[in-house]
This record gives structure tokens, sequence and C-alpha cells, in this order.
């Protein structure tokens, strides 16, 4: 594939199995969005997780259609090469397949997103193959799911009794069949990702999940270190973006206080 070409579904799907590993990143505006299609990420995912790393809660259940047809629209006009996918928040597709329907109809139609990612297993498989039949690619979510977050008793690593392996790869399978084009894993065993990646005939993207997945997602934030006091296992910080930008507005204010901001050359005659 030309490096600049745009990133499809089919192109996903095309690197399964392979060497070619899918770089997956966060996004919640254009500028980071830019950001990230430009420096080659493949896919952009346009997550809830906006409603802990931007809106500053403690999960992802308060997030509404509303805020995230917004945050995918203003993302989407960063983003040319690398494929855009928004997340189904909690309860626009729990109650009803209707209801999942009209929700991911808003995130392509208002949103301007390629494909939409709920989370789930055998319970949404239904959902999915409505979906895809009409038109709109799926990216599925297993393993912790956060949005049931309170049903699993906090955000715990999945998978490490054996009826929660069976659920998890049923899941998977179910997903797949139903049409699912790939599927993010999040905080499993990397003996049960590699399992699943197996199993399963379309790419696997991992979070907390091993390096045996097709590919990884990682949070923006996370991975630009952000959030000093917040270091999970699973995160690897590419910057201390938080130090840098708690250096620059510290200098900054300590400059208008002195009088040294502005100079005569930021200054209009
Ligand atoms: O909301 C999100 O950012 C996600 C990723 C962590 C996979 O679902």
């Amino acid at each position: 594939m030309p490096p600049d070409a745009k990133v499809t579904t089919a192109a996903l799907r095309a690197r399964k199995g392979t060497a070619d590993r899918i770089a997956v990143l966060t996004a919640y505006d254009v500028v980071f969005a830019r950001l990230a299609d430009e420096a080659g990420i493949d896919v952009v995912l346009v997550g809830d997780s906006l409603g802990m790393v931007v809106q500053g809660e403690r999960s992802t259940l308060a997030v509404t259609m509303d805020e995230m047809v917004y945050h995918s629209r203003i993302v989407s006009r960063g983003v040319r090469r690398a494929h855009l996918v928004a997340d189904l928040p909690f309860m626009s597709y729990q109650a009803s397949v209707e209801d999942g329907m009209h929700a991911a109809g808003r995130l392509l139609k208002e949103g301007r997103a390629e494909a939409v990612k709920l989370e789930g297993g055998v319970e949404v498989a239904e959902l999915v193959h409505r979906l895809v039949r009409a038109g709109i690619p799926v990216m599925g979510h297993i393993g912790m799911t956060p949005q049931s977050v309170h049903q699993l008793g906090g955000f715990k690593v999945q998978g490490r009794t054996d009826a929660q392996r069976a659920q998890i790869l049923d899941g998977a399978r179910a997903v797949t069949d139903a049409g699912a084009y790939a599927i993010v894993i999040e905080a499993v065993p990397h003996v049960l990702a590699a399992e699943i990646t197996r199993a399963v005939s379309v790419p696997t993207i991992g979070i907390g999940a091993g390096v045996h997945c097709d590919g990884q997602v990682m949070v923006m934030h996370d991975l630009l270190g952000l959030e000093p006091a917040w270091k999970p296992r699973f995160v690897r910080r590419y910057a201390e973006m938080g130090k840098a930008v708690g250096e620059a507005f510290a200098a900054y204010a300590a400059d208008v206080r002195a009088g040294r901001f502005p100079a005569p050359e930021e200054t209009y005659d």
C-alpha cells in the first residue's frame, strides 16, 4: 500500500496476521488528529475515554451521543489518510438494536466517522450484524470493557478464570461472525490475546493485551505523558508533555509578571 493511501477497512483486514502491525491512537480534537494523521497513525479513534481524559470523569459512562458526535466531527477535520472510528457511548446501543442503529448512523452522518466501535461479545452480535448490513463498519471491543466497569467491579484485568476466558473467546468469535472488521482486546493476559488473535479472521488491536495482537491502541494522553501521576503497567510514554506544558505555562506567567512579555518585536508599531 502506498504510504499516503487512504486507510480503509479492507486495507486493515489485509494486514491480519502479517508483520505490518496496525497503529491506533485516540484523538479528541482537530490539532491532535492532524498530528496523528501526518505522523502515519493508521486508525484515529475518537474514544469515549474522552469522558476521563478530556472531561475529568471517573469513568466513560457519562459521555453522551451529542458529545461523541461533536468530537468525532472536529477530529474528522484533521484526518486525511487515517481511518476514523468513533465509539458508541454507554446506553446508546445497549437497550435495543434500533437505538444502536440510529446512534451509529449519527456518528457517520453528523460525526463524519468511517466506522463505529462498540463493547461486548455475544450480546452485541445481532447489532453488529445489522450495522454491517446497513453499510456501517464495526470494530468490536472485548476483554475489559470500560462501559461495564461497575459490573466488572473496577478497571480490572479480565480473562484470568476459565469461565472468563471462554466467555471472551466466544464473544470474539460472535462479533467476528457478525461481520466486525477488527476487534479491540483490552486488559487480558497476553496468552489469551494471542489465542483470540489466532482464533479470529480479523485484526485484533490490543491495549494491555501483549504484543501478539495484530495492532495496538493507546490513549493519546497516556502516550504523551499528559497526566504525570497516571502510569499503569500497559502504558509506554513517548513524551513527558505534562511536565513540558506545565513548564511552558509557568515561564509565560513569570514573563508576564516581570514585564518580559511582550517584547518590542511581539508588539505592533
Ligand atoms: O475509549 C477509548 O479510548 C478506547 C480505547 C482505550 C480502546 O476504547
